[in-house]
């Protein structure tokens, strides 16, 4: 259920030219919010813009009722996200949407990040670090463009060895598409139908990655992304074509089994 709050800020860091992590206070959000959840976050004290923007839950902890937003600048939004200081309040509406469903079963996690695709991966490693999996079955790929862009690589090796790097000129880790380096890591002698992907990024991505889980007949589970407005199911600004008909991307995903994905090119 989510609620509308306002939360203040306790710390805001800039970790990349145009990428902020913002530390929110809130005993109901860090308490409740799922892996693969978002909230919708109101990026200014007024109402310009109007709407407000969805971002991934990237790190929860209940005990200090606290939660983090990883996010990068993009539009006037979260140019005006980024102004607020240590202290100011922020209106937030969540938790939102549908997350990852963890398949207590499946022995190999597999979390495949693309560019931003980050934000909520961390809290579902965090997740499947603390409930299911020992770290050698948690297997985690970022890909990148470029090595400035690379974000959480230390918090995401603090739960696992299994942490592979790519950028797509080479400039740090392995170079290539996060795609082309998932299908090196996929040795079927350790990682086959036993496994899950969970994975988020831009849709080129998502879309390489349900092919490749297709073929190896893997689960997999991808975050989508879509413009919104309401974030609570009302508008159909966000559907997507799925193969139950139109699905809308803030109230019946964001997470989506991928097989159910219409991909459109
Ligand atoms: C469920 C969900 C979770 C998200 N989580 C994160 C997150 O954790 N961190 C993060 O940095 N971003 C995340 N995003 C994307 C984020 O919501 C947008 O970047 C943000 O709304 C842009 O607002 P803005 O006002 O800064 O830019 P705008 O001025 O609204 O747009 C600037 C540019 O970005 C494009 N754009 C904006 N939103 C989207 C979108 N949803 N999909 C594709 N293109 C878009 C616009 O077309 C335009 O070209 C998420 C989106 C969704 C749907
Ligand atoms: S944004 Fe309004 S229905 Fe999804």
């Amino acid at each position: 259920m989510p609620i509308q709050e306002k939360c203040r800020i306790l710390d805001h860091q800039k970790v990349a030219p145009f990428h902020f992590k913002i530390t929110l206070v809130s005993k109901y959000i860090s308490s409740h919010a799922e892996p693969g959840q978002f909230v919708n976050v109101r990026c200014s004290q007024d109402y310009d813009p109007l709407l407000r923007r969805p971002l991934g839950v990237h790190n929860v902890n209940p005990e200090e009722e606290i939660f983090e937003l990883l996010y990068e600048i993009v539009g006037k939004g979260t140019e005006l996200l980024s102004k607020h200081q240590v202290g100011q309040e922020i209106d937030i509406l969540g938790p939102l949407g549908n997350g990852f469903d963890i398949n207590k079963d499946k022995k190999v996690a597999i979390l495949v990040a693309g560019g931003m695709g980050v934000a909520p991966l961390l809290y579902l490693a965090k997740f499947l670090r603390s409930t299911i999996h020992d770290p050698r079955s948690i297997h985690i790929l970022i890909g990148t463009k470029t090595k400035e862009l690379i974000l959480a690589e230390k918090e995401f090796k603090t739960l696992t060895d299994n942490v592979i790097v790519s950028t797509d000129d080479g400039s740090y880790g392995k170079k290539g598409f996060v795609s082309d380096v998932l299908l090196e890591t996929l040795d079927p002698r350790t990682i086959d139908a036993s496994a899950t992907i969970y994975a988020c990024g831009p849709k080129p991505m998502l879309k390489a990655i349900a092919e490749i889980a297709f073929q190896k007949k893997i689960d997999c589970q991808v975050s989508m992304e879509a413009r919104m407005a309401c974030g609570i199911g009302t508008c159909l600004g966000c559907v997507i074509n799925t193969t139950k008909g139109y699905q809308k991307v803030c109230d019946d995903g964001p997470v989506f089994d991928a097989k159910e994905i219409v991909w459109t090119s």
